[in-house]
Formats: structure tokens, C-alpha cells, sequence
């Protein structure tokens, strides 16, 4: 049984059920997933960190196709969050070779100026615009195509591609021609920067991956299109309900406005209480394992409640205490984590700076909700300034 709610600190959490117990009345509970899929959610802290970190909750095992599937949008079996083990430590050395410190603060630059460009756009579009279609989508777009290496003439045709990725499962023959064309694409870019590597991340991956035995094109292209999806509805719901849940509090906007030095520390809390990522993909088991007071059988699909875990009380009460888990823990954590923090911090000071009053425009009660998938997020947020 769930004990999902619809509100949390006065703001509603959007279509997905959220078992959130503070109190730790039934920290592993079975529940029905929006479609019908039965899963044991795991909202508990502690339990929530060892489900994560414990090889014995096998992502390769959820994906096999007796397990039912918790999501309509589920990343490939081939996808490094789909794999295990060696298969899985072999993928990730290679991206987290690639996706270096140096290379991210690299990016700040280009985040500030991107920003810029957006905000400078929306203030001459006039009031109230959509936040999401002026920021907080196309920033993440622009910062992925730039880390991968996307020549900006080809942008924007990408641009209207990448939602088949998020849509993979859709029907009609649109899809399947934009899902050929972007994976088509994706190749082309691949054997170009093979012949004549750039500063760019698909060209680090090539390097990275020869010298750790090399991949082939196909699994380049996999993991490409996999950071892709990794890393842009989830950057884009964030930024917007970041923006969602200090504008629903003008105290707090103030204080930050005031300050900019509180931001990196904002940035957190606001991860922590109203994540884009409000839980982890499915894990299985092979064999049954006891979890708190229940036996977890094989095909049973196993989801962490990021955003129930990360509001459990701390052993002193405290629901704030614990770090987060919104990126995840153990061998599948975000890899994305630095960026999407970069990205975060950079649009909440740009635009408290460049708009002082900026104010939701919208009632909160009427929010535009996208559909419940792997995301939080919402289709529009109207502001004014
Ligand atoms: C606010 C934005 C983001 C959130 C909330 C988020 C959240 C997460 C979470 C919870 C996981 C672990 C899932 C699990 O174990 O079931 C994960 C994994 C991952 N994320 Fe992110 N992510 C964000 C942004 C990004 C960005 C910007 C990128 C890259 C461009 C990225 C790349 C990845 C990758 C590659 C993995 C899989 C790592 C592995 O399996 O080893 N993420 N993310």
C-alpha cells in the first residue's frame, strides 16, 4: 500500500507516487507503480543506501524480460546503467576517464555565456514567459551538444530529434524516421571525430576507450545517446522546479538574491526536498533476500524513493541531516553529478541577478505537469518580473 502524498512543504509533488515516511513506519512497502506494475519501494534512508550499494540488487537482473517493467522509458539493456559488474566497471572507467573535473569547470564559461544568451532573450520576449522553453530546457541541450561536440550548424536539426529518446516506445512512423536519423547521425559524428579528434567528450571517449580495450562504434553511439538521455530532462526538470520551489518561497529567493555565496548550499537543499529524479531504475535480485522485514523474491522489482529516502530524520531528528541520494549511491552513481551542479548553481545566480523580482506567474494548484516517467518535471512554468 502506498502512502503517497499529493504535498510536500506546500507544493505539490506532480504525478508520480511518493512514499515519503518520515517516521519509518514501513520503510519497505509493495505499491503499484502509475502503470499497474507492482514494485517494493524502498523510501527508508539506510535501507535506501544499502539497496544501492549492494551487488546483490542487480540492474542487468531488472532489465531481463521476465521482470515486469516499472517505466514505459527504460534505458537499453546495453545502456552502462542496464549493466553489472565487469561489463558494467569496464563502461564506467571509460566515461569517468572522459568525464574529468578539468573537463567540467572547463564548461563554466560556456554555461554563463549560454545562460546569458537565454535570459537576455527572454527578458526582450517580454512578460510572462515559460521558464522551461527559455532556460531551463534549451541550457542543458546547448551544454551536452557543446561537451559531445555537436558542430553548432547541426544543433538545431538535433534538437528536434533528441525527444524520440525519451520516447522510444512511441508508435508512428515520425518516431522511428527521427530515432534512425539520430542514431544515423550520432555514427557520422563518431567516425569523424575517430579521424580527427577534438577537445570535445565523444573524442576523450574514443581515447579513453582505446586505451581501455576499445569500443565499437555501436557501443560509442549507446553511450552517447545514453548521456544524452542521462543528462538532459533530468538537468531541465531540475533547474524548473528548483525555480518552482524558490519562487513558491520570496524569502528565500531574497536571501539568495542578497547573497550569492548561499547558492552551492541552496543548490543542495533544493536537491535534496524536490528532486528531478525522484527515484532510482528498478533493481532485481537472483536469489531472495531479507530486506528490513520482508523477503525480496527474483522478479520482483526492487525501486529506491530517492525523494521519500532523502526526508528521513537523521539519528538526531533531523530531516535535512543526511547527504542526499538524488545522484544515486554506489557503483551507478551519477557520473553527471559536477555538471548538473555547475548548470544549477550558474542559472540560479545569473537569473536572480538579471531578474531581482522575478515571480511565479502561474497558481500552483494548475501547474502543467509532465507525465510520470523517470522525471519530475512540468511542460511550462509562466513567470513575471
Ligand atoms: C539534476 C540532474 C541529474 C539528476 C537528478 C541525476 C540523477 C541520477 C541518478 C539518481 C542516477 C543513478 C540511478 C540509479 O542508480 O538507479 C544517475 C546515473 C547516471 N547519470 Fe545522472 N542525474 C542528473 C544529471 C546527469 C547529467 C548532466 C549527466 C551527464 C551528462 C548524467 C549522467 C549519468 C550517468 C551516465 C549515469 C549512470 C552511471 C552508471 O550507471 O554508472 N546525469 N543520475
Amino acid at each position: 500500500m502506498s502512502n503517497s502524498r499529493d504535498v510536500l512543504d506546500g507544493l505539490p509533488v506532480g504525478p508520480l507516487p511518493i512514499p515519503c515516511d518520515p517516521e519509518g513506519a514501513s520503510p519497505v512497502q509493495w505499491m503499484h507503480m502509475p502503470n499497474g506494475v507492482g514494485v517494493w519501494a524502498v523510501s527508508d534512508y539506510r535501507l535506501a543506501r544499502q539497496v544501492l550499494a549492494d551487488p546483490r540488487f542487480s540492474r542487468a537482473a531488472a532489465v531481463a524480460p521476465d521482470v515486469p517493467k516499472v517505466a514505459s522509458i527504460d534505458p537499453s539493456p546495453d545502456s552502462i546503467v542496464s549493466l553489472d559488474g565487469r561489463a558494467h566497471a569496464r563502461l564506467r572507467r571509460i566515461v569517468a576517464g572522459a568525464f574529468t573535473g578539468r573537463r567540467i569547470s572547463a564548461l563554466g564559461p560556456f554555461i554563463e555565456t549560454r545562460a546569458s544568451e537565454l535570459l537576455d532573450a527572454m527578458a526582450a520576449g517580454g512578460q510572462p514567459a515559460d521558464l522551461v522553453a527559455g532556460l531551463a530546457a534549451p541550457l542543458p541541450l546547448s551544454v551536452l551538444c557543446h561537451m559531445l561536440g555537436v558542430p553548432e550548424a547541426d544543433r538545431e536539426s538535433f534538437r528536434e530529434w533528441v525527444p524520440v529518446l525519451f520516447d522510444l516506445d512511441g508508435e508512428g512512423a515520425e518516431n522511428r524516421t527521427r530515432a534512425f536519423l539520430i542514431t544515423h547521425y550520432m555514427t557520422k559524428l563518431i567516425g569523424s571525430k575517430r579521424r580527427e579528434p577534438g577537445g570535445d567528450l565523444i573524442s576523450a571517449l574514443i581515447q579513453a576507450a582505446d586505451e581501455e580495450g576499445k569500443l565499437t562504434n555501436r557501443e560509442l553511439v549507446t553511450l552517447s545517446l545514453a548521456l544524452l538521455m542521462a543528462g538532459y530532462d533530468s538537468t531541465a526538470d531540475q533547474i524548473t522546479l528548483a525555480f518552482l520551489s524558490l519562487l513558491h518561497d520570496p524569502a528565500r529567493t531574497a536571501a539568495l538574491r542578497d547573497d550569492p555565496n548561499l547558492v552551492p548550499a541552496e543548490v543542495e537543499e533544493l536537491l535534496r526536498t524536490n528532486p528531478s529524479a525522484p527515484l532510482s531504475f528498478s533493481r532485481a535480485v537472483t536469489e531472495p533476500v531479507q530486506l528490513a522485514d520482508v523477503t525480496i523474491s527474483p522478479g520482483e522489482p526492487v525501486l529506491v524513493f530517492l525523494m521519500g529516502a532523502n526526508r528521513t530524520r537523521d539519528d538526531s531528528g533531523n530531516p535535512a541531516g543526511n547527504p542526499h541520494l538524488t545522484f544515486g549511491r554506489g557503483v551507478h552513481r551519477c557520473l553527471g553529478a559536477p555538471l548538473a551542479r555547475l548548470q544549477l548553481a550558474t542559472v540560479i545566480r545569473l537569473t536572480l541577478d538579471r531578474f531581482p523580482h522575478l515571480e511565479l506567474a502561474e497558481d500552483i494548484d494548475g501547474l502543467d505537469w509532465k507525465p510520470a516517467a523517470a522525471t519530475r518535471g512540468l511542460k511550462s512554468l509562466r513567470v513575471h518580473w
